[in-house]
């Protein structure tokens, strides 16, 4: 096969950026990945492709001759912020069976623990205290599910599989948001982070939700107004929040975040892309790139995702 150059952008440890550039060779062994900066200006105008996790702003800039970008990140909404992007340049999200599988087990995990109390029973050992909360049915825990993609559906599916009732939501439904909201004692947020969705987890939204009910949020923090959970919570309208994601990563040592009592913080692990699943759907999307095929998950920059 032809030497093709493509240029790879990740932010991450550098353990993280050996481990993408072992998978991505093994699945590709005919590309040349360029992850030195700057590229030498030779390579450069050869550069058509990127591929990149997370990059960051301007690092794509001065490839004038880049026409794909594959996005490591099944979240392009960094990328469509970068106005160093040009607007023609076609972008692909990530989709990955092993992603949407990671995330269906955090989704579950949320609700298995949110229902069961077991974020509760964790703060009681805090206070050595031993007390019996009420144990509720699956079918009494109305789950709402916000993002009906890859990542909604599987965790739709799994969710339901434990025996609770499931509704997935998309934003074309906006009128019925707040009824769906109006029944759900948890809310799972995996919508892509556009100029519709930024700001939907807020005051209005939680006071549409059942008093105690849970918020999940697994997305991005631009979907959260953070002072409205904190007031949701300080009230009882919002029992407990699950946050992945947040408005600054890593969240600051001293946010109010990490030591409220009725928040649980992950450090933005919901679902991790992996390396080697991942790498093969490159690859395959990188073939049918070069075939002038349709690739898939193709961004639309108007829907914002
Ligand atoms: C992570 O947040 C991703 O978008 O893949």
């Amino acid at each position: 096969m032809h030497t093709e150059h493509i240029l790879l952008r990740i932010r991450g440890t550098p353990a993280e950026c050996s481990r993408w550039q072992d998978a991505l060779r093994a699945a590709m062994p005919h590309v040349v990945w360029h992850a030195e900066d700057p590229v030498d200006p030779a390579i450069t105008q050869q550069i058509q492709v990127a591929v990149v996790a997370n990059p960051a702003p301007g690092s794509l800039q001065g490839f004038s001759n880049l026409k794909l970008v594959q996005s490591l990140w099944a979240g392009v909404d960094g990328l469509l912020a970068d106005t160093s992007i040009p607007e023609h340049l076609v972008i692909a999200r990530m989709v990955d069976p092993a992603m949407s599988a990671a995330m269906a087990q955090t989704a579950l995990w949320a609700t298995l623990s949110l229902h069961r109390c077991f974020f509760q029973y964790a703060q009681q050992q805090q206070h050595t205290v031993w007390k019996a909360l009420p144990q509720k049915k699956a079918s009494d825990i109305h789950v709402a599910i916000l993002g009906a993609g890859a990542m909604g559906s599987a965790a739709a599916a799994s969710i339901s599989a434990q025996g609770y009732p499931v509704s997935t939501w998309r934003t074309t439904d906006a009128q019925h948001l707040h009824a769906l909201l109006g029944k759900s004692q948890v809310v799972i947020n995996l919508l892509p982070l556009t100029t519709q969705t930024r700001n939907l987890l807020n005051h209005e939204f939680f006071a549409a939700m059942p008093k105690g009910a849970g918020i999940v949020n697994l997305a991005r923090g631009g979907h959260l107004v953070e002072k409205d959970l904190i007031n949701a919570l300080a009230s009882g309208q919002v029992g407990h929040a699950v946050l992945d994601v947040f408005h600054a990563e890593p969240l600051a040592a001293d946010h109010v975040f990490w030591r409220h009592p009725n928040i649980t913080v992950l450090p933005h692990v919901a679902a991790i892309t992996d390396p080697v699943s991942a790498s093969q759907i490159v690859a395959r999307q990188l073939k049918a790139w070069a075939a002038g095929q349709a690739i898939d998950y193709r961004v639309d920059r108007t829907r914002g995702y």
